[in-house]
C-alpha cells in the first residue's frame, strides 16, 4: 500500500500528490522567495500527513504553533529550555511518537542554532527501537545550515550545520526524513541541499538562486527562468515522491491559520466624533507604559523592605463616592468590580490600550447607574490589574489575598496584573501560568515580552523563578512564602487565568 497525500492541483486540474513512503526515503527541498508560500506549503504537507506520520517542525518564527489546535502537536517553547533539556525532550518525542513544534521565536540567531541543533541531535540519538518513520521539517533552513560563516560563534554554527547534515544525509536509516524550506538557495549549505531528491521550487528572483535551482533540478539555466513568473502558492514539483517530470502545482488550502499571516483589512470602528476626540486628545496618562519614561524602580533591598511593610492602597477615591455607609460602599465596590470584569470579557480586551478600556468602563458605569464619581484612571488601572489576574469573590474574601494586594502597588502599574496573576496561582497552589497567560495579563501577545517581565520582576526581588526537573516553571512570591505548582511555560491557553 502506498500512502499519498494531496498537495494541491496541477494546471490541468489534476490532483498533485506526494507519496509519503517515497518521501521518507528521498527527502524534500522547498525553495522560494519570501512570500512565495513556502510556510503555507509546509503547513499543507503536515496537515495532510498528520494522521500518517509523526512530525517535528523546527519553527524559527513561531508560525506553526497553531498546528497544536487541530492536530495536537506539542508546542515546545525553546527559549524556556536548556539545550540539554531539549536534547532529552527530543529523544522522548521519538520514543512516545508525539508530533511537535519547536518554537524558536524570540531567540537570537545563535540561540536558535544551538537549540535547534540540540533538538535535532536528540531526534537522531534516539535508540534503535524508536526508529519509526518521522518527518523532520525545518523552515528557513538557511538559518541552521548557512553557506557562509556569519557573525555567530563558530562552535554554534558547526553544531547546527552538523545536525542539519545528519538530518538530510544520515537520517534515512533512523526513519528520519528531512523536509526543508529556504528562501535563498544560494545561502543554504550545498551538502544539505544536495541530499534532497524531491524539489518544490517557488517564485525566485535572484539569478544566483535560479542557477542553483537549475543545477539541482538538472535543468538548463534558460528553463529555470520560469521560476520568475510563478505566483504565490505555485511551485514546480520534481522528484521520485512527486513527479518524474517538472510539473507546476498550485498548493491547496490549509485547515489551520498561520500565526504570522499578513494583517487583514478590517472595517474601522464607528464611534461618534466627540467620543473619538476624547479618546485621542485626552491628557497623557500619569504613568506611561513606555519603559524609558518609567521612574526607576527602587533597588532590590529597598523594595523588599517596603514589601514587608506595605498596606493595601485604597482601590478608588472613596471621599467623593455617593454612598458613605460601609454596606453601600461595599456594594458599590462589588458593582464596579463586575463592570471591570465585563470590560475585560470583551474579545481582545486584554490587548487594548488602558485608555480605551477606561472609556468603555466609564460608559458602562453610567449605564449601570453607579453613582458618585467613578474611579479615576490610576484607580482603574489597579482594578484592571486585579481583574486581569482573574480574581474571583472567593479569593477576594481571603485575608492572605490582602497581603498580595498590598504588595502589588510597589511594582510599576503595568506589572501589577502579572504580579497578582502569579500571586493568585501561588496562593491557590495552581500551576505557574504559561508565558501566553503572563503576556495576556501584561496586555501583550509577545511571549518574549512575558519572559522579560518575569526576569525584570525577579531582578527586583519581587519573585523567584526556578525550573523543576522536567523544565516546568515554579514561581516563588518573595516575602509571602507562597509558591506556584510547576507549570509549562509553553502551554497555549491557561483556562480562566486572565479571562
Ligand atoms: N497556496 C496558498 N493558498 C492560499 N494562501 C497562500 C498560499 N500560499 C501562501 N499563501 C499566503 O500567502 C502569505 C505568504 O505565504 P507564506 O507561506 O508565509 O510565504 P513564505 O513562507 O514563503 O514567506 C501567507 O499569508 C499565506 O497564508
Ligand atoms: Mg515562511
Amino acid at each position: 500500500m502506498t500512502v499519498s497525500i494531496e498537495l494541491g492541483r496541477t494546471a490541468a486540474g489534476a490532483p498533485a500528490t506526494l507519496d509519503l513512503e517515497e518521501l521518507l526515503a528521498t527527502r524534500l527541498l522547498v525553495q522560494g522567495n519570501s512570500g512565495s508560500g513556502k510556510s503555507h506549503l509546509l503547513r499543507r504537507l503536515m496537515e495532510q500527513s498528520a494522521a500518517w506520520v509523526q512530525q517535528a517542525v523546527i519553527d524559527p518564527e513561531g508560525d506553526f504553533v497553531t498546528l497544536a489546535e487541530r492536530y495536537g502537536h506539542l508546542v515546545i517553547d525553546a527559549a524556556a529550555h536548556s539545550e540539554a533539556g531539549l536534547q532529552v525532550a527530543a529523544e522522548r518525542v521519538r520514543r512516545h511518537r508525539v508530533s511537535v513544534v519547536l518554537n524558536l521565536e524570540g531567540l537570537d540567531t545563535e540561540g536558535q542554532m544551538r537549540r535547534a541543533a540540540a533538538f535535532l541531535d536528540g531526534l537522531f540519538a534516539a535508540e534503535r527501537d524508536a526508529w519509526t518513520p518521522m518527518l523532520g521539517v525545518v523552515d528557513e533552513a538557511q538559518l541552521f545550515a548557512p553557506m557562509a560563516a556569519g557573525e555567530v560563534a563558530d562552535e554554534a554554527r558547526r553544531a547546527s550545520l552538523g545536525a542539519m547534515t545528519d538530518l538530510m544525509c544520515r537520517g534515512r536509516k533512523r526513519g528520519l526524513a528531512g523536509v526543508i524550506a529556504t528562501q535563498r538557495l544560494a545561502k543554504l549549505a550545498k551538502n544539505v541541499a544536495a541530499e534532497a531528491s524531491n524539489f518544490l521550487m517557488g517564485r525566485t528572483f535572484l539569478d544566483i538562486d535560479m542557477a542553483r535551482a537549475a543545477d539541482l533540478l538538472g535543468l538548463e539555466r534558460r528553463q529555470a527562468e520560469m521560476f520568475r513568473d510563478l505566483e504565490r502558492g505555485q511551485f514546480v514539483a520534481l522528484g521520485p515522491a512527486l513527479s518524474r517530470r517538472p510539473v507546476a502545482v498550485r498548493i491547496g488550502a490549509a485547515e489551520t491559520a498561520s500565526r504570522g499571516a499578513a494583517p487583514k483589512l478590517t472595517p474601522l470602528p464607528e464611534a461618534p466624533p466627540e467620543e473619538v476626540r476624547a479618546l485621542i486628545l485626552q491628557p497623557p496618562e500619569p504613568a506611561p507604559r513606555a519603559a524609558p519614561r518609567r521612574p526607576p524602580p527602587p533597588p532590590a533591598p529597598d523594595l523588599l523592605a517596603q514589601l514587608a511593610q506595605a498596606r493595601p492602597a485604597p482601590l478608588h477615591d472613596r471621599a467623593e463616592a455617593a454612598p458613605t455607609e460601609p454596606e453601600a460602599l461595599a456594594e458599590r465596590e462589588a458593582r464596579i468590580g463586575a463592570v471591570v470584569r465585563a470590560v475585560l470579557a470583551e474579545p481582545e480586551a486584554a490587548y487594548r490600550p488602558v485608555a480605551v478600556l477606561y472609556q468603555d468602563f466609564l460608559v458602562r458605569c453610567r449605564i449601570e447607574g453607579i453613582g458618585g464619581r467613578p474611579p479615576d484612571l490610576p484607580a482603574f488601572r489597579r482594578l484592571l490589574a486585579v481583574g486581569r489576574a482573574g480574581v474571583g469573590a472567593e479569593l477576594e474574601g481571603r485575608p492572605e489575598w490582602q497581603a498580595a494586594l498590598a504588595r502589588a502597588p510597589l511594582l510599576p502599574e503595568d506589572l501589577q496584573g502579572v504580579f497578582l496573576l502569579l500571586a493568585r496561582a501561588a496562593l491557590e497552589g495552581a500551576p505557574c501560568p504559561s508565558d501566553a497567560a503572563i503576556a495576556r495579563a501584561y496586555g501583550s501577545r509577545s511571549l518574549g515580552r512575558a519572559r522579560r517581565v518575569l526576569a525584570w520582576m525577579e531582578e527586583r526581588g519581587a519573585i523567584l523563578c526556578r525550573p523543576d526537573l522536567t523544565g516546568r516553571r515554579i514561581v516563588h512570591i518573595a516575602g509571602l512564602g507562597w509558591e506556584t505548582a510547576p507549570g509549562d511555560p509553553g502551554a497555549e491557553t491557561d483556562g480562566d487565568a486572565a479571562a
